[in-house]
């Protein structure tokens, strides 16, 4: 949403918004559309990338794109498809009809959309698409058709829509009625609203209006020498980030309304010890971060970014001279962690496996029961939570929608929560009691990797701080953290190792299925290593506890699967090679990651991979990287887009 003084042409307009969705483009990318206000509202749609959408444009000969617009008025989305088809029909905006007299986006779901719909189409609304959010659209336009009062304004319109809505969304809505003006509102999605003004803004926050009758109520006397603000509502900061870095974030139900540049945040009512101001925040991104830089893919760069992001995860955080850890955000609930009954780490996906990698160490050091959970199985299961428990979120993006409910379902049951994010301001970091923020910079990628490596460090960190006072452990302690002085030396030479891993790639890209077997600090390495591959090379790949083998995947072994085994030098050493043993026994021709200089493992493999040898709860660190990177490779072999795999989305904010 732009919105300037200053008379633009709808070219340029549209420009902004295009540039806007490509930064956005990794949290969905099924299909793009755009709408830009003018003497006629006009509503662009394409399915498949935002790509599309930018050329589509210029097929359309009857669009004046030199118009000089005076109200620069967008609204533009992509899509990650949950109810209808990738398709331009599905696309958003949505309309309310085929005059545009209300149009919206929206991300999230809508739970009770069938009822909604049945009743609007009881009442004579047409519908056009498959989506939930189409049933938004309709219904304001039923709330405004059957208005009291002719003076109604577009907030009053949009909080009355929000009451009827149930399930998760963010939503910018336009409207014909209410020519230049724009009304954003969140549930359990996130939103923010990117600000800046010619002068340094002179506020550092907007008071919430808190009325019935939402007279508009603008903000402009709080700025002063402000000629404008340039609001634009958001999913994400990386969409403006060249043009402001001053943000605010939305609460649930906030309705935020701009008008001439100008910006105000209604509610109906004040809820006991809410906070009756909306904080503006400035962030620390800057532009060359969501770059790709020389490299092909995002995700390749943040695979090589992986030396300089695990020291920004521990800046300022160890002291290699005392040996002590200290993690600001959990400082001061120390006492209270250390008293709790059970650890329960919870995550999804990625930041799921980062909890099973630290796992043994976090019962080694903490002395105390640690449940690692996947958000939407543990929530299945209604699993049984205490008030003496400490629940962790582990989230990249800070906004994956099973892990906040999980969130939401541990604070409910009394139990402390800590975020372990990603992403400053994220709704997990928002609402978790206290956190780690790990630091690893934006991650465009969808595939997750730097991320992984920075939850693994400052989970490992969080243990060590957890056992500082504990003299039996100060060893053990020592040892982990001269282990972790010299990670980033050692992770840039496992990603010297790149140029045999693309040799690896080159004799595998052409198989169907490949398995990943390890145990004790190296499993999650598997489950981790096979996710990258099945999500960007579309393989078939297995993560297998070597320790199951024999119970089943056995059977799997003959000459052709290829298999990858991880065969380090520590307490599972020896019945890692048990089962080397299995797998040879039966014809099959391992791929080992070992240690350096580890003489037994050639005599039996088909290739090796050796890595630098390192503490044994930090080498999971170390061999993940082969897998990165070697599906990397899989995926460019064979012909995908990798930082677009298909039907995936960044950042998974529906259940
Ligand atoms: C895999 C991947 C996903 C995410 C998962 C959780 O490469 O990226 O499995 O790890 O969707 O996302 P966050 O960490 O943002 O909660």
């Amino acid at each position: 949403y732009l919105n300037y003084q200053v008379p633009r042409t709808r070219k340029e307009i549209f420009e902004r918004l295009v540039k806007g969705l490509q930064r956005l483009e990794y949290r969905g990318y099924d299909s793009a559309a755009s709408d830009i206000d003018g003497n006629s509202i006009c509503l662009i749609k394409k399915m498949g990338k935002v790509k599309a959408l930018d050329e589509e444009l210029y097929k359309k000969d009857t669009l004046d794109l030199d118009e000089k617009l005076n109200t620069h008025f967008g609204i533009a989305h992509t899509r990650w498809a949950t109810h209808g088809e990738p398709s331009a029909l599905n696309s958003h905006p949505h309309r309310s009809d085929k005059d545009n007299e209300f149009v919206v986006i929206h991300n999230g779901i809508i739970t009770n959309y069938k009822e909604l719909k049945k009743y609007l189409i009881n009442k004579g609304y047409e519908f056009e698409s498959e989506t939930d959010t189409e049933v938004i659209a309709k219904l304001i336009k039923y709330v405004y058709d059957n208005r009291e009062n002719d003076s109604i304004t577009f907030s009053a319109l949009v909080e009355t829509v929000i009451q009827q809505l149930e399930g998760a969304f963010a939503l910018v809505f336009k409207s014909r009625h209410y020519p230049g003006e724009a009304v954003s509102t969140r549930r359990g999605s996130p939103l923010l609203i990117g600000v800046r003004s010619e002068h340094e803004l002179s506020t550092e926050h907007i008071p919430v209006q808190y009325n019935n009758l939402l007279t508009i109520s603008f903000y402009s006397s709080h700025l002063h020498n402000c000629l404008y603000v340039f609001p634009v509502f958001l999913s994400a900061h990386s969409a403006v980030i060249e043009y402001t870095n001053k943000v605010l974030y939305l609460e649930d139900d906030d309705v935020a309304v701009v008008t001439k540049g100008e910006l105000s945040i209604h509610r109906v009512n004040r809820q006991a010890g809410e906070d009756p101001v909306r904080a503006i925040q400035t962030l620390q991104m800057e532009l060359q971060q969501i770059m790709k830089g020389n490299f092909d893919a995002f995700m390749q760069k943040e695979i090589f970014e992986q030396p300089e992001s695990v020291v920004n995860t521990m800046r300022g955080r160890i002291c290699f001279e005392s040996n002590k850890v200290v993690l600001g955000g959990l400082k001061d609930h120390l006492k209270e962690i250390k008293r709790c009954r059970r650890l329960i780490m919870i995550g999804c996906g990625t930041s799921f496996h980062a909890a099973v990698a630290t796992r043994q160490i976090l019962e080694e050091l903490t002395e105390l029961p640690v449940m690692v959970e996947l958000a939407s199985d543990f929530l299945d299961r209604n699993t049984p939570v205490f008030r003496d428990d400490v629940s962790f979120f582990i989230s990249q993006s800070g906004e994956t929608a099973d892990t906040l409910m999980a969130l939401r379902y541990c604070k409910k049951h009394g139990a402390l929560t800590v975020g372990i994010t990603n992403t400053v301001g994220s709704t997990i970091c928002r609402e978790t009691d206290c956190g780690v923020h790990v630091n690893a910079g934006p991650e465009i990628g969808v595939a997750s990797t730097k991320a992984y490596t920075s939850q693994f460090v400052a989970l490992i960190m969080f243990a060590l701080m957890m056992s500082e006072d504990r003299l039996s452990l100060q060893e053990r302690r020592m040892e982990i953290i001269n282990g972790l002085k010299v990670l980033p030396e050692l992770i840039k030479q496992v990603l010297s190792l790149d140029l045999k891993i693309k040799d690896i790639a080159n004799e595998l890209y052409q198989q169907r299925s490949l398995l990943v077997m390890g145990r004790g600090f190296n499993y999650a390495t598997c489950l981790e290593g096979a996710l990258k591959i099945k999500e960007i090379t579309y393989m078939h790949s297995e993560g297998i506890l070597a320790g199951e083998l024999k119970h089943g995947p056995l059977a799997l072994i003959d000459t052709e699967m290829p298999v990858i085994m991880l065969i380090m030098r520590d307490a599972c050493y020896v019945k890692c090679q048990n089962a080397l043993q299995q797998v040879t026994a039966r014809s099959g021709r391992p791929i080992i990651i070992c240690c350096e200089g580890d003489s037994e493992m050639p005599k039996n493999a088909y290739q090796t991979i050796e890595l630098p040898h390192t503490v044994d709860c930090l080498q999971g660190i170390l061999s993940v990287i082969p897998l990165q990177l070697l599906s990397f490779h899989l995926a460019v072999l064979r012909g995908y887009d990798v930082d677009f795999p298909r039907n995936l989305a960044k950042s998974v904010t529906v259940e």
